[in-house]
């Protein structure tokens, strides 16, 4: 019996990220693991520190926000010291594409210390469908969940390993000239009106809205989410007990425009396979 102690780290606002996390937690212990989970979704959350040494490998779970991981993650993995710690990642995503997470988290996790062994990418109901969307109401389900165990299986092996495994991944094209527009982008004043609102009276101000915002830009007095600093999640509409929250109905309107700018359809997305990354690839655009 393999006796490691293994963290997963992750980021869910819409419990995609969530399940597969637990569901990887589930197959860690049924093969004799011991596997924590540790939510990263809150600003709290993030102000604490990482307890690296009392794990032998470290899991990295999160959703793909705009071809990257949230932009909160990238902001936090530079604070981490992995001290040579073995890690893997993997990321959820709405059918679209998983653009430049890989490369781009496997980046700041090796800045930061952690030996990245390999990667995965899990397929998952789109955020947006809290507003209307349609992406993939139904995955994860069986078919998604043999990688997810594939891949605890797969961590184990590489992280009760000796040696350590090369992992390279190409850098993806045009990885420069995106990464400088993302950056201009989240300094721009114009945001969109993608940021979610308090939309009727009853409500108990339980305050969840506020407390749970990945960004703290949510008021809960006013009702109000900042748009620079809110960062889309949908968390908020999601966790939100007494259903008053919601964004603008153009949103909903943008599922037509999201399915003919990415050339797909209910069925293409639907037969998109969850995947583990072990080898150099192309960024699948
Ligand atoms: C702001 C935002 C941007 C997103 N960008 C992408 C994307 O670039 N590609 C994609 O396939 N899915 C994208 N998604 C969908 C999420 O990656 C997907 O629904 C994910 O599984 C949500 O995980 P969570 O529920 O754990 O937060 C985006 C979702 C949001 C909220």
């Amino acid at each position: 019996m393999i006796d490691l102690k293994i963290a997963i780290v992750f980021f869910s606002a819409t419990d995609v990220t969530r399940t597969y996390a637990k569901d990887i937690q589930e197959e860690l212990h049924n093969r004799g693991c011991k596997a924590q989970l540790i939510n990263v979704t809150t600003y709290a959350s993030r102000q604490e520190s990482l307890p690296v040494d009392d794990f032998d490998g470290f899991i990295f779970g999160f959703p793909v926000f705009g071809d990257f991981a949230p932009s909160v993650i990238n902001e936090w993995l530079p604070m981490l010291d992995g001290k040579g710690k073995k890690c893997a990642t993997f990321f959820t995503y709405g059918a679209r594409t998983t653009g430049y997470a890989h490369f781009h988290t496997k980046l700041l996790l090796e800045e930061a210390g952690f030996r990245v062994q390999f990667t995965a990418e899990f397929l998952g109901r789109h955020s947006f469908n809290v507003a209307g969307w349609r992406v993939l109401p139904h995955r994860p389900d069986e078919r998604d969940f043999v990688v997810a165990r594939e891949f605890a299986a797969l961590a184990i092996e590489r992280f009760a390993s000796d040696t350590s495994e090369v992992f390279r991944l190409q850098k993806p094209f045009r990885y420069d000239q995106t990464l400088e527009l993302m950056k201009q982008q989240q300094k721009s004043a114009e945001r969109g009106w993608t940021h979610p609102v308090r939309a009727i009276e009853e409500c108990q101000m339980c305050r969840l809205c506020e407390t749970e915002c990945p960004t703290q830009a949510f008021d809960a007095d006013t009702g109000l989410s900042d748009p620079l600093t809110c960062i889309k999640c949908m968390h908020c509409i999601y966790i939100c007990p007494d259903k008053a929250l919601k964004v603008d109905e153009r949103m909903k309107d943008a599922y037509n425009g999201f399915l003919n700018d990415c050339h797909l359809t209910e069925e293409m997305m639907d037969a998109k396979m969850s995947k583990i990354i072990t080898e150099a690839r192309q960024a699948a655009f």
